[in-house]
């Protein structure tokens, strides 16, 4: 589903950061991967790059068989838009709009059909993490799980082929997060959605099915997991 060959990253500035020094990434439909490494190793850069929302110094990535390289902005959009799911460690849910505008926020500008299809899917996916009677609740009246559980449902709705996550456990305490990282392996494998997360929880990567490790910025396999 994704390929990612050669990425370098160099952040340019008074001093330049190199954060990624050739990274070798592929996932398919209904793999999941850990992204491991020390805080400011370059887990953040890396799911941005792959998510299409930064473009790397060098290297391709290939979304559904298509390289990225040389696309438009709004090409780039539009493939963030149709293949790809975010989850952030904070929620990012519109604190003015209800839960249920916000999971249908990524559907507005669709087609009459493509829309219709968002609020059944919403409906359902609400269901399953026992969220629709908070349906029209605002961000704010919620729990941390619930507002995070809320924002991969707004992640999914659109029926991406590439969920990425960044920290999605973060802000929340251990029950929670062993919660959300069950719903996250399991709404993944019912979609069979490709999904790289990135991580400091040995708890939700031992979840994934393979867990990767960045280290001087290269990609390292963690033998036998976490
Ligand atoms: N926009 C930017 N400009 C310059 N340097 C940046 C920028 N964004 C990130 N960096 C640097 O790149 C490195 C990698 O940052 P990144 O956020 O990818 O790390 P991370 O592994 O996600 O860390 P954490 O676990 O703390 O979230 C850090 O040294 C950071 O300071
Ligand atoms: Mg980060």
């Amino acid at each position: 589903m994704i390929r990612a060959t050669g990425i370098s990253h160099i952040y340019q500035g008074p001093e330049n950061v190199e954060v990624l020094r050739g990274v070798d990434l592929e996932v398919g439909a209904g793999d999941s991967v850990a992204v491991m490494g020390p805080s400011g190793s370059g887990k953040s850069t890396l799911l941005a790059i792959l998510g299409a929302l930064d473009r790397p110094t060098s290297g391709v990535v290939e979304v559904g068989g298509k390289s990225l390289a040389g696309l438009s902005a709004e090409a780039l959009a539009e493939v963030r838009r149709e293949q790809i799911g975010f989850v952030f460690q904070d929620h990012f849910l519109l604190p003015q709009c209800t839960l249920w505008e916000n999971i249908l926020l990524p559907s507005l500008g669709r087609s009459k059909e493509r829309r219709g299809d968002a609020q059944v899917r919403a409906k359902e996916l609400l269901a399953r993490v026992e969220l629709e009677d908070r349906a029209h609740h605002f961000p704010a009246e919620l729990s941390a799980g619930q507002r995070q559980r809320a924002a991969i449902i707004r992640a999914l709705v659109n029926r991406p082929s590439l969920l990425l996550a960044d920290e999605p456990t973060g802000a929340l305490d251990r029950r929670q997060s062993e919660r959300l990282a069950d719903l996250l392996v399991a709404l993944q494998k019912a979609e069979g959605i490709a999904m790289v997360v990135a991580t400091h929880s040995e708890d939700l990567a031992r979840r994934m099915g393979r867990t990767v490790a960045l280290v001087d910025g290269r990609l390292l396999a963690v033998e036998g997991g976490v």
